[in-house]
């Protein structure tokens, strides 16, 4: 009777061991896997034989790990592993070097991970919203980099066509679907919020770069969660799929997918064709099947159930209870009498009853699936290391693994098994693994960083255009004070105008316009008949660059040429016109018509000329015309007094054009350089020199001191040239040319073209900007440099040109901003109410006027601003000027 039992019970063990012999790799077995693996691998990098490999290595278009010089702050969701988080992660470099992160889970219900494609994207981006509520950034465009643990083809950095599904997701309407496209029209749809999508990730190459950021050996990312799935830096050379054999690229091998093509089928077991066939994908994913948190508890049932039905396991339970064996977490071995009271206690909370055998063998089962798993992930992971070892020739190699997952991070012995099957198939390569502790969401965001690295220093927050706009205030008070006047960086110069024009000004002017984008020369006739009127011709005239960089007396007696021409075709050569002088350029005046150049600026190198009085040097010659220079003015002040003639609340004149800069009203007592306390002078403050002490050091970038090494004047007019047009078409070429050598753009082709200076003008950038028509105008145009942009690269082109020019118009709203608060203080009203005249090319560009008006009124909210565009230049104003010149003059007389 005994016997008969031992030798059933010894029957019974029989039979479960050969199941579970099944799922016992031996070395072989293991070695045959890592040699498979390899195979793939290399098919997946084929061209020839990518489309069949099961294996996909995806390029990812992320060509390095980050090196510690990242910054900037950034906004990142992580979608597809067991929760999706919207994070915020703030990056400092530097010596102060840390990353910070705010982050929020949400829940995905089942519904909607199987709904529509569009209701998951509105899902995802309705808690993106409460996410930027909850931080209070609403306001804020951030860069955004999306972790989406997903399959994707990728064809940029910021673009991914969804192949196929896996794991639990099976929305529809997404597969070979762009996922960043979706993702902006759900924001679009929502019409709430604005966000830069800049990078599109896998979670392996998410946390590939988390752990890269402490640890630069790290140079492969490994997923074992609810998926499995690993990335690895490849040489440019291997990868077929992708141009340029140049470096490195991160590629996603989508392992999971290993076996499809039925390489793995003499280990595969019946229990994982069960799965198999279970799942949302039958037939895909069989590697990851086999090895992630996903299906390791769907194998265990499959093997539960079938010993049960072989009368093996669960004697005391009906049938039924075999839909209550869900998931089974894979417990530790069976010495541990703990443990085994948990799978006790587990079975219990399933419904199931257990004897001692049943939670002996319920614990085999789970060690076995677990251990195997492992095994699996050690062999793949072998046959990656080996490949990376070899394709740098090296017989022994140190290499990390950056790894996430709950998998590897919640079982007691995954990690082990794994590390362990690493080091007995790859023995020549010295293998750490690194646990990602912060997620993959804090990749995403380096490697939005890495990208954003050349613009995120153009992104201005409030808070520090605040900043700038007290720093210039500060400027503005220094140039006024006679003690700190002399080292001031803002010249606020006195122009000797006292007040805009009041309707009495008369008469028949010259007017002289030069130092913007055209030299003009025109008549301005005001008369009175009961209406005050103004009647203008004006003709432009050349100013060639061999004049502008020759001699002064060349390009004064240059001046006087078109003078004579223009007052001969106005047969006006034998009247004697007071003429109005528009000098765009910084002068120290005495009086109206006594003006010094201190310095060119912009386009103009004329030598003899700086330190002169510009009236002296333009009356000798025009050697007594019979005209009569009546007033210098700077074309600021001249814009000024032509909106002022409109709107008699004009008290701030600027210019965004060419170059920059602004004048405005300042009361008498403020200014030391002028005698009398009385009223009120226009200054002319020159903030185009604002940060010629250092001052703006903390915001130039790289691009702006290239800039300013390569212009007429290096180390002068810093402010000028981050903001105004001379400049903008500049910066955008210069950071086209550094992104593409670093191959972020045009695939790292670049043109003689693209790299010669001045190639790409300001007025390009504001028709590129155009939302519409905007990508074609970028392919146009950089198509006539000889390049052939990508539709990606169209769109990257765009986005630069837009950062480039924000910028611009957010400094020069934080100095416009100095000047109004400075007015209002003056005042001592609570509230400003004041009229900006303005002129300039860039200014009358496109999306660029909105944009300065919403930054001025964000950064001085007490103020009802009105900016009036100067219809006619700055000479009406000139014309003013001297009208109330010469009534002063002849009332003298
Ligand atoms: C997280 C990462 O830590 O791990 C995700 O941030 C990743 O990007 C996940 O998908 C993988 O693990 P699991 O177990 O959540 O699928
Ligand atoms: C013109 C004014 O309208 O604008 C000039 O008449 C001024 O005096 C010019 O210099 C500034 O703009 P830009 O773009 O020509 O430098
Ligand atoms: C699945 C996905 C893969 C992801 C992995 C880990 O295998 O296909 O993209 O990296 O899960 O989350
Ligand atoms: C430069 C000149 C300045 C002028 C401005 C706009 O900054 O120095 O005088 O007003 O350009 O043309």
């Amino acid at each position: 009777m005994v016997t008969a039992v031992a030798q059933r019970l010894a029957a019974q063990r029989r039979e479960i061991n050969d199941t579970l012999a099944r799922l016992s790799l031996s070395s072989e077995n293991l070695q045959q896997v890592k040699d498979k693996m390899r195979v793939e691998l290399e098919r997946g990098l084929r061209k020839d034989s990518h489309s069949t490999a099961s294996v996909k290595m995806l390029p990812s278009f992320v060509y390095r790990t980050p090196n510690g010089t990242e910054r900037g702050k950034y906004l990142a969701l992580d979608l597809g592993g067991t929760n999706f988080r919207v994070l915020v992660v703030k990056i400092r470099s530097g010596i102060r070097k840390s990353v910070r992160m705010y982050n929020k889970i949400y829940a995905i219900p089942l519904e909607i991970m199987q709904g529509t494609g569009e209701e998951l994207f509105d899902h995802i981006v309705q808690c993106i919203s409460d996410f930027l509520d909850y931080m209070g950034m609403k306001n804020t465009r951030l860069p955004l980099g999306f972790t989406f643990s997903f399959p994707c083809r990728q064809t940029g950095i910021d673009k991914g066509s969804l192949v196929s599904w896996t794991k639990g997701f099976k929305a529809t309407d997404c597969e070979g679907n762009d996922v960043v496209e979706m993702l902006r029209e759900a924001i679009k749809r929502r019409n709430e919020f604005d966000l830069d999508i800049v990078a599109v990730v896998n979670d392996t190459v998410g946390t590939m770069m988390t752990c890269a950021y402490e640890d630069p050996k790290c140079e492969i990312g490994l997923i074992a969660g609810t998926g499995s799935n690993v990335c690895y830096m490849e040489e440019m050379r291997n990868i077929e799929m992708v141009e340029g054999d140049e470096g490195q690229m991160c590629v996603n091998t989508e392992w999971g997918g290993f076996g499809e093509n039925d390489c793995i089928e003499d280990i595969r077991t019946r229990f994982d064709r069960e799965v198999d066939e279970g799942s949302l994908n039958n037939g895909k994913q069989r590697f990851e099947k086999m090895t992630s948190g996903m299906y390791l508890g769907e194998i265990v049932r499959q093997i539960l159930i079938d010993l049960t039905r072989r009368g093996l396991l669960f004697r005391v339970n009906t049938p039924q209870v075999y839909k209550n064996i869900k998931c089974v977490t894979p417990l530790s071995p069976p010495s541990d009498r703990l443990a085994l009271l948990q799978v006790r206690a587990i079975l219990q909370q399933l419904g199931l009853d257990s004897t001692c055998d049943d939670s002996i063998i319920v614990k085999e089962v789970c060690g076995t699936v677990s251990r195997r798993a492992a095994q699996l992930c050690g062999a793949g992971m072998a046959a990656i290391v080996d490949k990376i070892r070899e394709n740098r020739g090296r017989n022994q190699m140190n290499i990390t693994v950056g790894v996430d997952g709950t998998l590897y991070k919640l079982h007691p012995h995954f990690s082990r098994i794994l590390k362990d099957t690493v080091k007995a198939l790859a023995p020549q390569c010295d293998v750490e693994f690194v646990l990602s502790e912060d997620g993959s969401g804090k990749g995403a965001a380096l490697i939005t960083a890495v990208i954003d690295k050349y613009l995120y220093a153009m992104r201005l927050s409030d808070e520090t255009l605040m900043d700038i706009m007290k720093r210039f205030r500060r400027e503005l008070g220094n140039g006024l004070c006679s003690d700190t006047n002399p080292t001031a960086t803002v010249k606020m110069l006195p122009t000797f105008v006292r007040s805009i024009p009041d309707g009495s000004e008369k008469g028949d002017f010259i007017a002289l316009d030069l130092g913007g984008s055209a030299f003009r020369i025109l008549r301005v006739k005001v008369s009175h008949e009961k209406k005050q009127t103004v009647q203008m011709e004006s003709q432009i005239y050349d100013t060639p660059e061999d004049i502008i960089h020759g001699s002064g007396t060349r390009l004064f007696d240059h001046v006087a040429e078109c003078l004579g021409d223009f007052m001969e075709k106005q047969n006006i050569k034998d009247k004697k016109l007071s003429v109005g002088f528009t000098f765009s350029f910084p002068c120290a005046q005495t009086k109206l018509n006594e003006s010094y150049l201190l310095t060119w600026t912009k386009r103009f190198k004329a030598s003899g000329v700086e330190g002169m009085d510009i009236v002296t040097l333009l009356n000798k010659a025009i050697k007594k015309r019979g005209v009569d220079i009546m007033a210098v003015v700077n074309d600021t002040v001249g814009t000024m007094m032509t909106c002022g003639f409109d709107d008699q609340r004009c008290e701030v004149g600027i210019i965004i054009g060419t170059g920059t800069n602004a004048c405005y009203m300042e009361e008498l007592r403020h200014i030391d350089l002028v005698e009398g306390d009385e009223g009120r002078m226009c200054i002319n403050t020159e903030w185009g020199a604002f940060g010629d002490d250092g001052m703006l050091e903390d915001i130039r970038t790289e691009f702006d001191r290239e800039i300013d090494r390569g212009s007429l004047n290096p180390g002068k007019q810093l402010f000028e040239k981050m903001v105004s047009g001379m400049y903008i078409g500049e910066l955008v070429r210069l950071i086209l040319v550094k992104m593409a050598k670093e191959g972020f753009l045009f695939e790292g082709r670049i043109t003689p073209e693209l790299l010669t200076k001045g190639k790409f003008e300001t007025k390009h950038v504001s028709s590129i900007e155009k939302s519409k028509e905007g990508l074609t105008k970028a392919k146009d145009i950089l198509g006539r440099l000889g390049m052939e942009p990508s539709a990606d690269d169209c769109i990257a082109v765009q986005h630069i040109c837009t950062i480039v020019s924000h910028r611009s118009a957010n400094l020069i709203a934080a100095t416009l901003g100095g000047i109004l608060s400075r007015l209002k203080d003056n005042k001592g009203n609570p509230r400003l109410r004041t009229t900006v005249g303005i002129d300039g090319s860039l200014y009358k560009m496109h999306p660029y006027a909105r944009r300065l008006h919403k930054t001025v009124r964000r950064l001085v909210p007490e103020s009802d601003v009105r900016f009036l565009l100067s219809e006619s230049g700055s000479s009406k104003g000139a014309a003013m000027v001297t009208a109330v010149a010469y009534r002063l003059l002849t009332r003298v007389v």
